[in-house]
C-alpha cells in the first residue's frame, strides 16, 4: 500500500544539537541512527528516519551543571521569578508548540507506530494539559495570596520548587507522559534535565527551539543517549533533587540507588501495571467485550493502563470467548495513517519474538490460542493471540506483556481474582463489569484498597487528566493529575512572623513595595 505523500519520509532528520545552558549546542561526536519498523518500500525494510547524538558522561554532567546553575542555590532567576512571569514563559512555549503539530504527529506515527487519530490526540491532549496546568497554578497562587494567623504568628504559605529534576519519559507516550512530568516540574520553579525515551526521540526536534527561546537559560536541558551512560552519572553526582520517571521499577530502583543521599531524593514515578478486568456473570456482555477490546488492544496493548489480564466468570466464559475472539480478529491492522487501522506496527523490533515466547510458554502449559488470527506474524507485528485458559504458572500471567497478547483466566469464586490481585506486584487500576449492586458494593470496597482506580463497566485509562493517576506497590510513587502534579513537584514553604508592630510594619512594606516575588498578595486573574 502506498504511503500518502504528506506522510512519506523524503529526507532524514539529523538532530545534531542538544540543549544545554540555553544553547542548542552542536554535536559532532558519535550519533545513533533512528529507524522506524514501518517500511517505506514494497519489500519490507525498516525506514531510516534520522540520527540523534550519542552523548556521554561529560555532556550529561554539563547538562546537570547547567540545571544546577539555573537553580542557583534557590537564587536563580527561574525559582525566584514572579508566578505571572513563569506563566508567561509557559504560554510562550505552548503557543510555539502548537505550530509544530503536524511535524510532531507525523513523527509520532513513524517512530512509535501510533495511529493517526491517537497521535493527534496525544498532541492535543498535551497542549490541553499545559493550559490546564497554567490555570490550576493560577488558582493555587490565588489561594496562597493571603496571610494566616494562628497562635500570634502570621504565615504566608506557598508552594516552592524542590530543585533540579531529572525527567525520563516512556516510549509509548513520548510527548504526553513526558510533558505531564516536565511541565508541572518547570512551572513550579524547578530546573530540569530531560532525556527522551528509547523511541519517540526525533519528535522532540521540532520543539527544541521553543524550549530554548521560551525559558531562561539552563532551566530546560535536553540530552540524548543511553540511560546507563547519561542518567546514571547524573544520579550518582547527588545534585538531583527529584527523579521523575515513567517506566519500570527496575530502572527506577537502579537510578534511585545511584543517588548518594537517597533520603534527599523525591520520586515521582509511573511504573508497570497489570490491570485486570473482572467480568461478573450478570455483566452486559456486549459492553464488557467492547471495553475489553479497547482496553487490551488500543495502541497494541502498549499502555501502562492497558487491560493485561481478563478474569471472566465461568458461567459466561464460553460466550465471552467466542464473541471476544471474533472481535479481536475483526480489528484492522495497518500503517498508522491508514483509515481505521486499530492495530499498527510495533516500534520494538524484538517485540514480536518476545510475545511469541509468551505464547509458546502458555501453550506448552495448557493454554490455547482461541482466535483464528492469533499469533500471525509479519516483519513488524504479531497479531493479538487470545490465550485461554491461562493460569499462574504461565509467564503471560506474571509479566507485563506491554504488547498484543491477551490472557483470559476463568474464575468461579470472586475470591480468586481478589486473592490474585492482593498477591500481585501491581496495583494501578481494575475494570469491573457487572450490574447487581449487592455484589458490586463489597467488591468495590475491597478493590479500592488494592488499586487506585476502579473503572465500573469500562476499560482502564489515565484520563481525564484532571483525575488522580497513581498506583500501589510496584505501579507508582506519588500522584499525577493536573492538580496533584503541581504538588508532587513542590514543597510547602512559608514566611512566619510574630504579630507585633515591628514585624507588621515590615510585612506591610514588603507588600506595598512589591519588592518580594514570594511575599505577595497580588491576585492573578
Ligand atoms: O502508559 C500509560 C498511560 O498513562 C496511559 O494513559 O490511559 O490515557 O492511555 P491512557
Amino acid at each position: 500500500m502506498t504511503i500518502p505523500e504528506k506522510y512519506q519520509i523524503k529526507e532524514t532528520l539529523n538532530q545534531n544539537t542538544y540543549l544545554v545552558n540555553g544553547e542548542l549546542k552542536a554535536w559532532t561526536g558519535d550519533t545513533s541512527e533512528v529507524y522506524s519498523t514501518i517500511s517505506s518500500t514494497k519489500d519490507y525494510q525498516p525506514t531510516l528516519l534520522g540520527t540523534i547524538p550519542t552523548l556521554g558522561e561529560p555532556e550529561a554532567l554539563e547538562a546537570l551543571d547547567s540545571a544546577v546553575k539555573a537553580y542557583g542555590k534557590g537564587q536563580g532567576l527561574w525559582p525566584t521569578m514572579k508566578v505571572a512571569d513563569r506563566i508567561s514563559c509557559m504560554e510562550k512555549f505552548v503557543e510555539q508548540m502548537k505550530t509544530k503539530r503536524e511535524e510532531v504527529v507525523k513523527l509520532l506515527m513513524w517512530e512509535i507506530g501510533k495511529n493517526l487519530p491517537d497521535s493527534q490526540k496525544e498532541f492535543d491532549r498535551t497542549v490541553e494539559y499545559i493550559y490546564d496546568t497554567i490555570e490550576d497554578y493560577k488558582k493555587m497562587d490565588r489561594d496562597s495570596a493571603k496571610f494566616e494567623k494562628h497562635g500570634g504568628v502570621h504565615a504566608h504559605i506557598r508552594r516552592g520548587p524542590l530543585g533540579v529534576v531529572l525527567c525520563l519519559g516512556p516510549y509509548n507516550y513520548p510527548l504526553n507522559e513526558t510533558f505531564a512530568l516536565l511541565i508541572p516540574a518547570l512551572i513550579m520553579g524547578n530546573t530540569a534535565i530531560f532525556k527522551p525515551a528509547k523511541f519517540g526521540v526525533l519528535l522532540l526536534t521540532p520543539l527544541l527551539e521553543a524550549f530554548q527561546s521560551s525559558f531562561p537559560k539552563g532551566v530546560v536541558n535536553i540530552i540524548y543517549g543511553r540511560g546507563r551512560t547519561v542518567a546514571t552519572p547524573i544520579m550518582r553526582d547527588g545534585r538531583v533533587d527529584v527523579l521523575a520517571l515513567i517506566g519500570n521499577s527496575k530502572s527506577a530502583n537502579a537510578l534511585q540507588n545511584e543517588h548518594p543521599k537517597s533520603n534527599r531524593l523525591r520520586m515521582v514515578l509511573g511504573l508497570e501495571a497489570k490491570n485486570p478486568a473482572i467480568v461478573l456473570p450478570d455483566a452486559d456482555l456486549e459492553l464488557a467485550i467492547s471495553e475489553c477490546i479497547a482496553g487490551t488492544t488500543s495502541f497494541n496493548g502498549q499502555r501502562c493502563t492497558a487491560l493485561k489480564v481478563l478474569y471472566v466468570h465461568e458461567d459466561i466464559i464460553e460466550k465471552f470467548n467466542t464473541l471476544f475472539s471474533e472481535k479481536v480478529d475483526a480489528l484492522k491492522f495497518g500503517n498508522p495513517w491508514e483509515d481505521g487501522a486499530k492495530l499498527t506496527p510495533l516500534p520494538e523490533p524484538d517485540k514480536p519474538a518476545y510475545i511469541q515466547e509468551l505464547i509458546d510458554d502458555a501453550t506448552s502449559k495448557g493454554a490455547k490460542i482461541i482466535n483464528k488470527k492469533g499469533g500471525e506474524t509479519t516483519e513488524n507485528y504479531i497479531f493479538p493471540a487470545v490465550l485461554y485458559p491461562t493460569s499462574k504458572e504461565m509467564r503471560v500471567y506474571e509479566e507485563e506483556q506491554f504488547g498484543p497478547v491477551i490472557p483470559i483466566v476463568p474464575f468461579s469464586d470472586i475470591e480468586e481474582p481478589l486473592d490474585d490481585m492482593a498477591s500481585s506486584n501491581y496495583g494501578q487500576q481494575v475494570s469491573l463489569f457487572g450490574k447487581d449492586t449487592k455484589t458490586l458494593a463489597p467488591l468495590i470496597d475491597t478493590l479500592v484498597n488494592l488499586v487506585c482506580r476502579v473503572n465500573l463497566n469500562s476499560s482502564c485509562q489515565r484520563g481525564p487528566d484532571v483525575y488522580p493517576f497513581t498506583g500501589r506497590k510496584d505501579s507508582a510513587v506519588a500522584t499525577l493529575s493536573v492538580h496533584d502534579a503541581l504538588r508532587s513537584f513542590s514543597i510547602r514553604t512559608f514566611v512566619a512572623s510574630k504579630d507585633n508592630e515591628y514585624n507588621n510594619e515590615i510585612l506591610k512594606e514588603l507588600l506595598d513595595s512589591k519588592a518580594s516575588n514570594f511575599v505577595s498578595t497580588d491576585y492573578i486573574l
